[in-house]
């Protein structure tokens, strides 16, 4: 049941609060990651009007990542895994917030041919949040290796705030920047997943992901909740441009739900 809670451990929480990541395994059950992959292979091949994709086949984006995001507001299969309390409650045991509210979803696919990695950046400075605490949990729907897309993370730079934005397709390299003049990119570590398998990762904790070398997509889902009671920064955004929320205004209502 996606709505049944489970009990993430005192290393993962220890862990998750040192270091800024943590790996959680066998999140999506063998039944459920079939159900998944077919409700999200629907959702990248529709054209809903509810959720957006950020490029298309052909541009710079899409050899990086091709994204849709939020595909719960279109597709209901999307919307069981995606509002589900058993990862936003995950989310809430590892942040030690009184509850979490769903930012966005986006569906990941790094596709075979032109793939190029996801450069180094940080999640939190793209959020039009005014406080930190914002995080993602990022679910493989393959097996993931450093020849097919998995994700690198490096450790306790969830620290290190008020960076710049790192464009995806046109990067500068964030570890020149004066603010990240103290994290090493040898400490980065490496996480393989099987499919169904989870990291959940800070909003400013630096990550990349490789670059995809086999002939078929590698599909992931995340998922980013925010502490209830975040407020609106006023920065634009895909998920708030066109809503009603002033600055300073906690982000909440039928758009960004408390799931946990
Ligand atoms: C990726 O899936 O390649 C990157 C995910 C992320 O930046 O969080
Ligand atoms: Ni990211």
């Amino acid at each position: 049941m996606l709505d049944q809670t489970i009990a993430v451990t005192d290393e993962q929480i220890a862990y998750y609060r040192e270091n800024g990541f943590v790996q959680v395994d066998n999140m999506v059950k063998p039944d459920e990651l079939a159900e998944l992959r077919e409700a999200l292979d629907e959702a990248m091949g529709a054209s809903g009007r509810n959720s957006v994709q950020t490029d298309k086949s052909g541009g710079v984006y899409f050899n990086v990542l091709n994204q849709r995001v939020n595909v719960w507001r279109d597709h209901g299969g999307m919307a069981r895994f995606v509002l589900s309390r058993r990862f936003a409650d995950a989310a809430r045991q590892l942040t030690g917030s009184s509850g979490m509210r769903l930012f966005h979803d986006h569906a990941l696919f790094k596709m075979p041919g032109d793939s190029k990695p996801t450069p180094w950046h940080q999640d939190a400075p793209y959020w039009p949040m005014n406080e930190s605490g914002g995080m993602s949990i990022w679910i493989a729907l393959d097996d993931v290796d450093e020849n097919n897309g998995c994700m690198m993370f490096v450790p306790k730079s969830q620290r290190i705030k008020n960076l710049r934005n790192v464009d995806l397709a046109k990067p500068h390299d964030i570890f020149a920047d004066e603010g990240a003049k103290d994290v090493d990119r040898n400490t980065a570590v490496v996480v393989p997943l099987k499919a169904g398998s989870c990291t959940f990762h800070d909003g400013m904790t630096f990550h990349y992901a490789h670059a995809n070398h086999t002939d078929r997509p590698r599909r992931a889902l995340a998922i980013i909740y925010m502490p209830d009671g975040t407020t609106y920064s006023g920065k634009k955004h895909v998920c708030t441009d066109g809503q009603d929320f002033k600055a300073g205004e906690p982000l909440g209502g039928g758009s960004f739900p408390k799931l946990a």
